[in-house]
């Protein structure tokens, strides 16, 4: 059989031709990871530049050896008394192996544990260098970073697509030091002060007993939580808005949520959010989508953003700040700046961008990374500094703490992703997988013994400064202040912020929840928030549930909308997109090579669905195209956007049942049933739909030729062009149904 080319996306480096199918048995050396993919960077254990090249951080040598590096002869037996004797306590290398692979797991995070990591560089604007003296914001000073975005309830093998916050973490590998931004992509959080963090997290985790349900908030004890806590309101409007279920990371925002203290050159300081604008967009799966993700690829946000970076499509954020002044009361238009439920819209203070992130590497080993970097909101550089959030303060101990657990001890920054690119003589000393190997008697200051070492940092020499905030007289206890008390108007700004279509999704978000919970209670105490945010959702809500909508207990306040919530009427870019082009048995092949090539010129990735893959698609495509998909094997949730290039006549694997997603014997049909029910599904999530040629007879049998959103084409380019008008929208958002019940909210 012909060796095929390499296809993106498959896994390990074998080179252009692919595995050999032999076993490969004359010895080499590892290969190098993939060109797309890359190690931290390789400095000391107290963050001094070695220069050692990438590759020597891996395992090196073309024999197997044990751990100790003896060379072995045979790794697939175990040593025994006789081929059929028992096995001896002798065998040094079968203990080793098996003890080694039995003690593989390190405890996942406790909450964040499924994530997907990536490295990549920050350029400072210097638009930031008037406010804080850090290095990192100077004008086209670059900073390596490495990302990791996350769902936070899941297990670390859930799936990708739950109904859920995402974090955000940055870690900037600054000269000054390392700098953590470990944000979120919803701006507010559920509680205000962190020591209900156990309780929230308790309470959205898989019920105790029986450990169920896996990765979602729709159950009785989240939403017991969070309507007995109703400042998680706001926080959980989010959740159930589309911003829940993010079409890809590279199309998220991010957000710092706290207020941080910047620190300028000469001592003045202000007030900050952070936000991380994708170029993309912000864009949204719809609930169908995510379900179907789940089952069907779960890795979903994973894959799309390895894939994006091997294919060389970037993605990138913009930082900004919003700027405040600096002010006793910390207050800005009535909002509390220390309240992490609190935003301050966009429209009444800009985000202004200080610096652009683009991630351009993969990860070359999944555990050595993404597993084991450690974030830590105590990572802070010169000219960058904490608030009083009640929030934040606990964070500061917690993370610090967590990580000693879940690395096994305090010396979990010398792991190479997590070690600083700055010099470290820290006086930190011993402790389990201590990896430094320190010189001196005297770890202590000051000392005389050492010479002294290491000196404090004089003010020239750019210190870290805790910055010298005044604190007001009080007394000692157990208390937020007043102005944390309102936890509903917020969330009814951001509800009266969005489109009619994105509010009907949200009310559908929670009739879902709420319809999964068994308690009466539970769902009652919630539609009783639901009142005092806004009548109209709540009425919505209660309907679906078939329960008596409650009246507001409070004045439902008047708000003014920002518009820059809602992910409805502007237009993105589509780096990175899929389109989907259907292919049957009549098809013409220049014509599709004509579509592909217009697909890949808008910087999309064109996927060919044939009626069965294989050398029968070759024999339908020719020698210059590739069938990606079958019929069997494509579902609609990977495309944005699909083209019926010709007729779809049913293939034979659609006969007798052989394909369950059939669901009935297939008739008579003139349209295969998987293309049937892919152009349903596509037609339901709002995405565009073309055809040229004997495609358009497709759309007609399945009755979507003149629906909107749909457009024909004279040939393969030019359908291409057409698509292109519909999907900078991300959707064919007239095609999603609304009821008018929220219209006017
Ligand atoms: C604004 C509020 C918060 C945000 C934005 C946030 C964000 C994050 C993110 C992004 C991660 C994952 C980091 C990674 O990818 O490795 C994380 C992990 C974690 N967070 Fe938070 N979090 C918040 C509040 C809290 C609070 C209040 C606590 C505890 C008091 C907490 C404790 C933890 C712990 C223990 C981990 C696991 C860390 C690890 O094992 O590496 N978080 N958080």
């Amino acid at each position: 059989m012909t060796q095929q080319p390499r296809i993106p996306g498959s896994p390990g480096n074998t080179g252009d031709s692919g595995p050999q199918m032999e076993e490969p048995t004359t010895p080499a050396g590892p290969l190098p990871p993939a060109p797309d993919q890359s190690g931290p960077a390789t400095v000391s254990p107290t963050g001094q530049e070695t220069g050692t090249p990438q590759e020597k951080m891996a395992q090196g040598g073309e024999f197997l050896t044990t751990a100790h590096g003896a060379r072995l002869k045979d790794s697939d037996h175990s040593l025994r008394a006789g081929p059929r004797g028992p096995a001896l306590l002798q065998d040094h290398h079968f203990r080793e192996k098996i003890s080694h692979f039995d003690h593989e797991r390190i405890p996942e995070r406790v909450v964040h544990a499924r994530g997907a990591g990536a490295h990549g560089v920050f350029r400072g604007y210097g638009t930031a260098s008037r406010i804080s003296r850090a290095g990192v914001f100077a004008q086209d000073k670059e900073t390596e970073v490495f990302v990791r975005f996350s769902t936070v309830v899941g297990s670390r093998g859930s799936t990708d697509l739950a109904r859920d916050t995402r974090g955000f973490a940055t870690k900037f590998y600054t000269d000054e030091g390392t700098w953590d931004l470990v944000g979120n992509n919803i701006p507010v959080f559920f509680i205000q002060d962190a020591i209900k963090f156990p309780d929230v997290v308790h309470a959205v985790k898989p019920h105790p007993d029986r450990e169920i349900p896996q990765a979602q908030s729709a159950h009785d004890t989240f939403w017991d939580f969070v309507s007995l806590h109703t400042e998680a309101q706001h926080h959980t409007m989010w959740n159930m808005a589309d911003r829940g279920i993010p079409r890809s990371y590279r199309m998220m925002e991010g957000f710092g949520i706290h207020t941080f203290r910047l620190i300028a050159e000469d001592g003045s300081t202000v007030l900050v959010k952070f936000h991380w604008k994708p170029k993309l967009g912000v864009h949204s799966v719809t609930w169908e989508e995510a379900q179907l993700i789940s089952g069907a690829d779960p890795d979903f946000h994973r894959r799309d953003l390895a894939d994006a970076i091997e294919a060389g499509a970037f993605p990138e954020w913009e930082l900004g700040v919003q700027v405040f002044e600096d002010t006793e009361d910390q207050m800005f238009a009535g909002i509390d700046l220390l309240d992490p439920t609190k935003i301050v819209p966009e429209e009444l203070v800009p985000v202004e961008p200080v610096g652009l992130m683009t991630l351009t590497k993969n990860t070359s080993n999944y555990f050595a990374e993404t597993e084991q970097v450690a974030f830590n909101p105590n990572n802070l550089v010169p000219g960058i500094d904490v608030t009083n959030d009640p929030l934040l303060q606990g964070r500061l101990f917690s993370y610090l703490d967590t990580q000693i657990t879940r690395l096994g001890g305090p010396n979990w920054n010398q792991l190479p992703i997590n070690r600083p690119h700055a010099d470290v003589n820290d006086m930190l000393r011993d402790g389990m997988h201590q990896t430094a190997v320190h010189a001196g008697v005297a770890p202590y200051r000051p000392n005389s013994l050492d010479g002294g070492n290491p000196f404090e940092t004089p003010d020239g020499d750019r210190p870290f400064i805790d910055h010298p905030a005044p604190v007001a007289a009080s007394v000692k206890e157990r208390a937020l202040p007043a102005t944390f008390d309102d936890h509903f108007s917020q969330a009814r700004l951001f509800f009266h912020s969005l489109s009619e279509v994105e509010k009907e999704h949200t009310a559908q978000a929670y009739t879902f929840e709420l319809g999964k919970c068994y308690e009466q209670a539970v769902r009652e105490r919630q539609l009783r928030a639901l009142a005092n945010i806004d009548p109209a959702l709540c009425q919505a809500v209660a309907d679906g549930l078939g329960m008596p909508a409650p009246k507001p207990s409070l004045d439902v306040p008047e708000v003014t909308p920002s518009p820059a919530l809602s992910q409805v009427g502007r237009t993105w870019p589509l780096d990175g997109r899929q389109v989907g082009i259907l292919v049957g048995p009549k098809v013409s092949t220049g014509e599709v090579a004509a579509a592909v090539a217009a697909v890949d010129r808008a910087g999309m990735v064109p996927l060919v669905v044939a009626p069965s893959g294989g050398e029968a698609a070759t024999r339908l495509l020719g020698k210059d195209l590739m069938a990606q998909r079958t019929y069997l094997t494509a579902r609609s949730i990977e495309f944005d956007a699909v083209l019926v290039a010709s007729d779809t006549p049913p293939a034979p694997d659609a006969a007798n049942g052989l394909d369950s997603k059939v669901g009935v014997p297939a008739g008579a049909g003139t349209v295969d049933p998987r293309v049937e029910l892919l152009l349903g599904e596509v037609w339901r999530q709002a995405k565009a739909i073309g055809a040229f040629g004997a495609g358009e007879e497709v759309l007609r049998a399945a009755g979507y030729l003149d629906g909107a959103g749909v457009v024909s084409g004279s040939g393969g380019d030019d359908a291409v062009q057409q698509l292109l008008t519909l999907m900078p929208a991300h959707r064919v958002w007239e095609r999603f149904p609304t009821t008018g019940r929220l219209a006017a909210t």
